[in-house]
Order: C-alpha cells, then structure tokens, then sequence
C-alpha cells in the first residue's frame, strides 16, 4: 500500500501538524445578559453556567473574562415589564440600563470590542423585534426606532453594532444615521440570514422577551431556504455592513458556506441558546461529554467557514484552552 492515510493520524503532534482548522479565543464572541439592579448574578434556567448581570457585578465577570483571553462581548438586557412599551422607548434611554452598561463598560474597559444590539425586543410590551399594528409588523416606522437605539449606543462607545431585527433596508438606514452623527468609524455587523428558529427559546427565557402574540415568520427567515440568505447577503454588502452573519450556526452549517463563498465579507455565525442548551443538558445527565461536544460543534461551525463565533461557551472554551 503506498497511500496510508493513518500515517498522518499517527500522533498528537502530526495531528496538529496536519489539522486544517483551528479554534482560538479570538474568534469568539461572548453575549453577556444584564438585568437592573445591584449585586445580582442570577442563572438562567435553561442555559446552565450563564448568568444575568447587574452592572456591578458585569464588571468584574468582564474582567475575568479578560484574563482568559475573551475580547469581544455582545450584551443584552433583560429589561423589566413596567418600562416595555409599543415603541420600544426604554432602547434609546440614556439612562436606561443598557446604554449606562455600554458607557460603563467601555470607561472601565476602553480597549475590550462591544457588539451590541439593535432589537426592538427586549423594550418591546409585544415582544417583537417590530412595532406592532392590528397583528402586523411595520416595517419602514421601525427603521426609526432601530436608528434612535444604534445611535444611543454609538454615543456610549459601542464599537460595532449588531442589528438583530430582519426589517427591510436596516443595515442602509443605520448606516447613513451613524454617518449623518459623525460615527463612521462604528462598525455594522448583520444578522444577514437570520432564521425564524425554535432553537432561541433559552435566550427569550433569559430576557423575558418572547412574543406576546404570532410568532416572528414575517420577518425572520424561513429554515426552508438557502436562496434566500444570499439575497439577504447582496443587500448587506451593498448598504455598508462589515461583518454578515448566519444564525443559528448548526442546523445552518451550509448557509455559513455559501456566504462565506459568495461573498468577501468575514461571516460570524451565531451558536444560540439552544444549541448550548441542548449540549449542556445533555452532559448533565451523562449522556454526552460535554466538552468533546463543545469543540467539536464549534470546529464545525468555524471549519464551514465562520470567522467568528459568537458563542456561550466562550469562557468554558477559554478555561479548556488554560488547563
Ligand atoms: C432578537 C434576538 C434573538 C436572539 C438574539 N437576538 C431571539 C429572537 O429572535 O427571538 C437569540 C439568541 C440566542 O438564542 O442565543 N432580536
């Protein structure tokens, strides 16, 4: 036999000599929850391991989180019932937990990368990524709110900013908004092909922001289609986006290729609550382990060809890659 294959599988060594994709802290993206309050670090049941922050206690996890290598964090709020409403004001509150948290962070931290987001759903009494009118989502109307909330986060020093929401023309509009206030050196990253997933289910726990009425198919993209993310990508590019992104990651392993083939933008992909979920839940009953799971469904989705992964297991990558 001249061919053998095994030769290069033969030790650890020639196995890394020969790996064709790697893993680093530095792809990674680590979303971070934050709630009111002081001294709070509560777990979201469904997500073990992940907490909501008050800012106080932000802080110092920020800092830990530093110390292992983790750069780049994508925040979300989970606001409370008594400030949601139909316009989603609180998102553009300068004195509203989020935009506080961003200047917070970044007076604490200037040198760390913030990814924020722009979503009408976590403000939203409707609990969508729209305003809602007799059951529909408007779209145009919209636009305005998502413009307010990324130039309040632009203003707290936010350095790229992550529209969630899948409204029509968005990544144009925010752009010229960001523009027109002298922010041009603020980044878009997009939730290019976004699709209406059951895998966000953890996540809505963790914000209390799950729809009240109707689910988010009119807006969201359908699993069905490919075709689709592609039309999604062209308008991204050519209304300005920086980064193009693919959510969830694992059932969407092929849409992460076809971006990342079709398109010169680096592509993010978005391992969401529920892929964690299920991972975690699986290694606490013994039925996986859950570290071998953990990287291995993390090489897959950067071996598809994600540059950058924004994942909840950033810190427990971060803590393998230590021992
Ligand atoms: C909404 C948003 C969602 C996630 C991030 N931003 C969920 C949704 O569309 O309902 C999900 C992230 C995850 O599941 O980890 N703007």
């Amino acid at each position: 036999m001249l061919r053998r294959p095994r030769r290069n599988r033969k030790s650890p060594i020639i196995r890394s000599m020969v790996a064709e994709t790697n893993l680093s802290v530095k792809d990674m993206i680590f979303p971070i929850f934050l709630i009111e309050g002081n001294n709070k670090q509560v777990e979201v049941d469904s997500m073990p391991g992940i907490f909501r922050f008050s800012l106080d206690k932000l802080l110092p996890e920020i800092e830990a989180c530093l110390k292992l290598g983790i750069t780049t964090f994508a925040p979300f709020p989970a606001i409370d019932e008594s400030k949601k409403d139909k316009f989603a004001t609180e998102s553009h509150n300068p004195d509203g937990l989020y935009i506080k948290a961003i200047t917070a962070v970044k007076k604490e931290f200037p040198d760390i990368c913030l990814v924020t987001d722009v979503a009408m759903d976590p403000y939203s009494s409707d609990g969508h990524d729209g305003i809602v009118e007799n059951g529909e989502i408007l779209n145009d109307e919209t636009l305005e709110v998502l413009g307010k909330m990324a130039l309040a986060q632009a203003q707290a020093g936010a350095d790229i900013i992550g529209p969630s929401d899948m409204m029509d023309g968005r990544v144009g509009y925010l752009r010229n908004i960001l523009d027109e206030h002298g922010y041009s050196g603020v980044s878009i990253m997009s939730y290019t092909a976004k699709y209406a997933s059951a895998f966000y289910g953890p996540f809505r726990d963790a914000l209390d922001s799950a729809p009240k009425a109707g689910d988010k198919k009119t807006y969201q993209m359908d699993p069905a289609n490919q075709k689709e993310a592609l039309i999604e990508a062209d308008l991204d590019v050519e209304e300005g986006a920086d980064f193009i992104m693919v959510k969830p990651a694992l059932a969407y392993l092929d849409v992460i290729k076809l971006l990342n083939d079709h398109l010169n933008l680096p592509v993010a992909a978005y391992n969401v609550s529920g892929e964690y979920a299920m991972i975690k839940a699986a290694a606490q009953r013994g039925w996986l382990e859950g570290t071998g799971a953990m990287l291995e469904v993390l090489l897959s989705i950067k071996r598809a060809g994600a540059k950058l992964i924004l994942t909840y297991f950033a810190k427990d990558f971060a803590m393998h890659q230590q021992v």
